[in-house]
């Protein structure tokens, strides 16, 4: 005797009743890129096609759109007029976020808003944090982060979500977000963020390219692996909900590492550059863009992701409809 696996895969029917792994609706939350400036603004991003800077309204159409497709979340990132030193216009009450969330927030109150906290879209050096003698610093830096989540919490974000890899943003982002009556906000940490190449393309949109020098000193080596859990689990201690890895598909094993070893939900983020060259194959006709879609969705799902942050969630929501 031998075992017959094609019994099971004869049918279409047959293959749904075994699948192990599905994508649902509501697994997916789609980032968008507010900017400052005319309303209807819409700005293609070149190595990201199909995603764009929004206007305001731009941004409202687009997103009322998702939702009537059944999106659930999104995560949204700014780009302001003005950046300076210290990044104000993150923690300004009348920052692009800030505005953004409270016109989504109206028109769509059952749309969960996620924020990325961070400073790079903000500061004239393009670097995440504050700097001093050439370097970013980490304390002063967490101090603004708090400042910013907390501005965003007071606009109308239902989860914030610190991308900056500053140590300990999480403690001081959770007591600040206590300490002004925010204690039901959970924090979705951008826990385990590589120093990685697959960013570029996010960088063009969210105009935040360094202006000297990299991240590596505050993202982690994408040769490591023991790390990802030394961060997961800090920023658990600090007071975490959700933890995420980022970029996606590259680090599965690292998805799959954190899902065994910790309880926490767990989020992936499908990065620009992932995105980038998908678009890219399929414009030259050299893969099946929906297909590599829905299965590199999959692959980051059974690697043991329970949220996917994806620039696809528009056209998989589509798909599974
Ligand atoms: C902000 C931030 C970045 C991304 C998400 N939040 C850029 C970076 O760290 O350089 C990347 C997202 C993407 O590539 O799609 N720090």
């Amino acid at each position: 005797m031998f075992h017959r696996g094609r019994r099971l895969r004869r049918t279409a029917g047959m293959r749904s009743l075994v699948r192990e792994t599905e994508i649902r609706p509501q697994d997916l939350v789609m980032p968008y890129f507010a900017v400052e400036g005319d309303e209807g603004t819409v700005k293609p991003i070149g190595a990201m096609p199909g995603q764009n800077q929004l206007g305001l309204g731009a941004l409202e159409e687009r997103v009322g759109k998702a939702v009537d497709n059944g999106l659930l979340a999104c995560i949204l990132f700014g780009i302001p007029k003005e950046k300076d030193e210290v990044a104000s216009q993150a923690y300004d009450d009348e920052g692009i976020v800030q505005q953004a969330l409270r016109r989504l927030k109206a028109s769509f109150p059952d749309l969960l808003l996620i924020t990325d906290v961070c400073l790079c879209e903000y500061t004239s050096h393009g670097h995440c944090g504050v700097i001093e003698d050439g370097c970013v610093v980490n304390d002063a830096s967490v101090e603004l982060l708090a400042r910013t989540a907390l501005s965003h919490a007071r606009a109308g974000a239902d989860i914030i979500a610190p991308s900056d890899m500053m140590d300990g943003r999480v403690l001081q982002i959770r007591q600040t977000l206590d300490a002004n009556g925010f204690e039901e906000i959970p924090i979705m940490s951008y826990a385990v963020k590589y120093a990685s190449a697959f960013y570029g393309p996010f960088r063009e949109a969210a105009e935040s390219t360094p202006k000297f020098g990299d991240r590596k000193a505050y993202q982690m080596d994408p040769g490591n692996v023991r790390e990802a859990l030394r961060e997961g689990s800090a920023d658990i201690m600090e007071g975490a909900d959700i933890i995420m890895v980022k970029p996606a598909l590259p680090y599965l094993d690292i998805l799959r590492l954190l899902k065994d070893r910790t309880a926490h939900p767990l989020a992936a983020y499908q990065v620009s550059g992932e995105y980038a060259m998908i678009k890219a194959a399929a414009a030259n006709g050299w893969i099946d863009e929906k297909a590599i879609v829905m299965e590199s969705l999959t692959s980051i799902k059974r690697a043991g992701a329970d949220i996917i942050i994806t620039y696809f969630a528009e056209d998989a929501l589509k798909e599974l409809r």
